[in-house]
């Protein structure tokens, strides 16, 4: 009796598991994101990958990572400043430089890879 319940339990676990939807991934910085960030902020692709990294180390410590398209061009802007003063007053602060980075890299990115 009792192993079969383990084994049911097992079972249970290792289905929950391969069916949990895996976390969100940042897309990696490719060309036509840094033609975007040249033309609009005469940014590079070096500043893009420091703007993704920052974007994993920071934006998933409350919620789970939020995917390039969860908002809108026009939206994004001031939804990461208000993350920026979410995080500051949970004593986790995002300093300006990474903030300003994330913008961009999620502005090109949401601008160029397909949904
Ligand atoms: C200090 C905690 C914290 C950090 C750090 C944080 N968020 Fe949030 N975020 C929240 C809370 C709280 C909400 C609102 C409730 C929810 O949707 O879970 C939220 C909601 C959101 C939403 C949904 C839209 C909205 O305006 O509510 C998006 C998109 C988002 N966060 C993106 C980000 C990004 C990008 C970063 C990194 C720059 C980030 N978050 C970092 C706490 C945080």
């Amino acid at each position: 009796m009792r192993t079969s319940l383990v084994a049911i339990l097992a079972v249970l676990i290792v289905a929950g598991c391969a069916s949990a939807r895996p976390s969100y991934i940042p897309p990696p910085v490719s060309e036509a994101m840094t033609a975007f960030a040249e033309r609009s902020w005469q940014s590079d692709a070096a500043a893009l990958e420091r703007g993704r990294v920052a974007m994993l180390a920071h934006c998933g410590q409350c919620h789970g990572m939020p995917s390039i398209h969860e908002e809108d061009q026009d939206q994004w802007t001031g939804t990461i400043q208000k993350m920026v003063k979410r995080a500051a007053k949970a004593g986790t602060p995002i300093p300006a430089n990474d903030a300003t980075a994330i913008t961009h890299y999620i502005l090109a990115a949401n601008a160029t890879v397909a949904k």
